[in-house]
């Protein structure tokens, strides 16, 4: 059989029979060899989705006034920490510090953080960023012992989900099998109770219809614990924006995008983008834990016009061809009208227990 990430997993499937879908996703898209976070630049027109700092620089530049704001608000000793897990192409870090850098004696005080496991999006924000004194890692692990000003811009859809099934009165496991002769990978379920069910609780487990769904993402919350506990221990902030929900919808939500379209996510293992929508409640209770201000989920839309995102673009269009000021309008619509990206992505803002509610985040 030729090495290719399908057969690789159809072994495996063949060997020891239906695999988890966090396995599917973490092979599917990390794979050392085929992942498609390993193999590929995904961003923009040429590839297969697009991102909010992708569409306009006034995306990165009012985060870049949220964390200035929240490094003001705090009288921290030492470096000003910039964390960016997933920093994509560098696009967003590119336009946090063009503010950042606007302010006096700031350039000494920065360093650059970024979490990033695709060598070829590393050799973008090192081409992008290379100037400034930038590390990279490859998961947080590594990062100082300092306060983190931590941003992720659709990073958490990415980790990987565990599904749940319920059947009558027990929960089994969404597992992933191979049809041979159809040639397709299909859904199918553990058949006995998962261990996992001890994690739902009670009050959840009698609303939910039979079939109901739940997801839960092991990845997420290691990664949360760990900026959590940094904040809490050390000051700083987060902003994270993604899409997700406080209430579980009962329903699968992992998708998969291909050249800017919707694909059945099982089909050609390691060429679409797979994500699913994030579990903010699990989120919130590890805030919750750790003492934090847990801020939002607010719509991107909200935040953004209440970050000022009308003024900067009348700013920007001072001077600007009528085709530039299209080109603003149209940015500005996309990351905040309700049927674009306004409504479905959302953020979430965490800072240390003293804080007062920061901007963006006040309705
Ligand atoms: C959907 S892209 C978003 C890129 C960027 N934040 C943006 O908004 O344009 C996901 C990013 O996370 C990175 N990534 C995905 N999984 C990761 C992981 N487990 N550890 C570190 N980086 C990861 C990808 O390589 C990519 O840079």
């Amino acid at each position: 059989m030729t090495e290719t990430l399908q057969n690789l997993l159809i072994s495996r499937i063949q060997k020891t029979g239906p695999i988890s879908l966090t396995e599917f996703m973490a092979e599917a898209l990390h794979n050392k060899n085929f992942g498609y976070y390993t193999t590929r630049d995904p961003l923009g027109s040429l590839g297969d989705f697009t991102t909010a700092p992708e569409i306009s620089q006034i995306f990165g530049e009012l985060v870049g006034l949220w964390i200035l704001h929240a490094h003001q608000q705090q009288e921290l000793d030492g470096p000003l920490c910039l964390v960016e897990l997933g920093p994509g192409r560098g696009t967003l870090m590119s336009d946090i510090l063009r503010v950042l850098l606007k302010f006096e004696n700031i350039e000494e005080l920065l360093e650059v953080h970024l979490v990033e496991t695709n060598p070829i999006l590393r050799q973008m924000q090192q081409k992008l960023l290379g100037n400034l004194k930038v590390l990279w890692h490859d998961d947080l692990s590594t990062l100082p012992d300092q306060p983190w000003f931590l941003v992720a811009n659709e990073f958490l859809d990415t980790l990987p989900v565990i599904q749940l099934i319920k059947n009558g009165d027990r929960w089994t496991e969404r597992l992933i099998d191979y049809d041979a002769a159809g040639g397709h990978f299909f859904w199918t379920s553990s058949g006995s109770t998962s261990r996992l069910s001890l994690l739902i609780s009670d009050q959840v487990s009698s609303k939910a219809p039979d079939n109901a769904l739940l997801e839960f993402s092991p990845a997420t919350l290691g990664i949360f614990k760990t900026i959590a506990e940094n904040t809490s221990k050390k000051g700083g902030a987060a902003l994270l924006i993604d899409y997700g929900y406080l209430k579980p919808s009962f329903k699968s939500s992992i998708q998969a995008v291909h050249d800017h379209k919707m694909v059945d996510p099982l089909s050609n293992p390691g060429t679409n983008d797979i994500s699913c929508h994030v579990d903010f409640q699990s989120i919130l209770y590890e805030s919750q834990f750790f003492e934090l201000k847990f801020h939002g989920p607010i719509p991107q839309g909200d935040f953004l016009i209440s970050m000022g995102i009308n003024e900067r673009a009348e700013r920007l269009k001072h001077g600007s061809s009528i085709q530039q000021i299209n080109d603003i309008n149209i940015a500005v619509k996309r990351l905040t009208a309700t049927g674009e990206m306004g409504k479905l992505f959302k953020v979430i803002g965490l800072t240390p227990k003293d804080t007062p509610t920061p901007p963006g985040f006040m309705t």
